[in-house]
């Protein structure tokens, strides 16, 4: 078995080769979040409008019991409809909302629990949705998340290719066939 990278090497393959200037160039983003986000997504977008930033909130307005498919779904279509640039979504983990709005063409969503994370989401994989946890995550950490997110531009060059092969698989599974495998293709 071959033997396992060191550490610092591994770790130097997966640092952002962009450095942080934190420029924000995104103008206009959509935010979302479930009842367990609601307060945490109040508390982003006043940051965000503080940043500069054109905000479209679409919900929920009180923390009543909502499903975060259905607010993941709303900042997703804002996103791949063109009416903002990039997407925030906040749940309790953020994990169910990434998941959701991952189910759109287009969306490529990251839950993302730290700045290096995010800058590696935008320069790697081009997420265009970031979704972050409001009870794991300290609201500084999400600022900067944000704040890094919002400043990184998508590498190009070598992560081209690959972001290409994600979108192509919205058309459909390439896995293993097992009948095409085994030779059983007569039936
Ligand atoms: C709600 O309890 C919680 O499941 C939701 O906010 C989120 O963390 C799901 O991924």
């Amino acid at each position: 078995m071959p033997a396992e990278p060191p550490q610092s090497a591994r770790q130097s393959t997966s640092q952002p080769t962009q450095q942080p200037t934190q420029q924000i160039t995104v103008s206009k983003v959509a935010i979302a979040s479930d009842h367990a986000g609601v307060a945490e997504k109040a508390r982003l977008v006043e940051w965000m409008k503080g940043q500069g930033i054109e905000v479209l909130d679409l919900g929920p307005a009180t923390d009543d019991r909502v499903d975060y498919p259905d607010f993941a779904a709303k900042v997703a279509g804002a996103v791949t409809g063109g009416t903002v640039e990039t997407g925030v979504l906040v749940c309790g983990t953020g994990i169910g909302m990434a998941i959701a709005a991952n189910k759109l063409p287009g969306i490529r969503a990251a839950n993302v629990t730290s700045p290096e994370f995010a800058a590696l989401a935008r320069e790697h994989n081009d997420a265009n949705i970031v979704a972050v946890s409001a009870r794991f995550s300290e609201p500084q950490t999400n600022e900067r998340i944000l704040a890094t997110f919002f400043s990184t531009d998508f590498g190009g060059g070598r992560h081209a290719g690959r972001v290409q092969k994600i979108t192509d698989l919205e058309a459909g599974p390439v896995g293993h066939d097992e009948e095409t495998a085994s030779g059983a293709t007569d039936r």
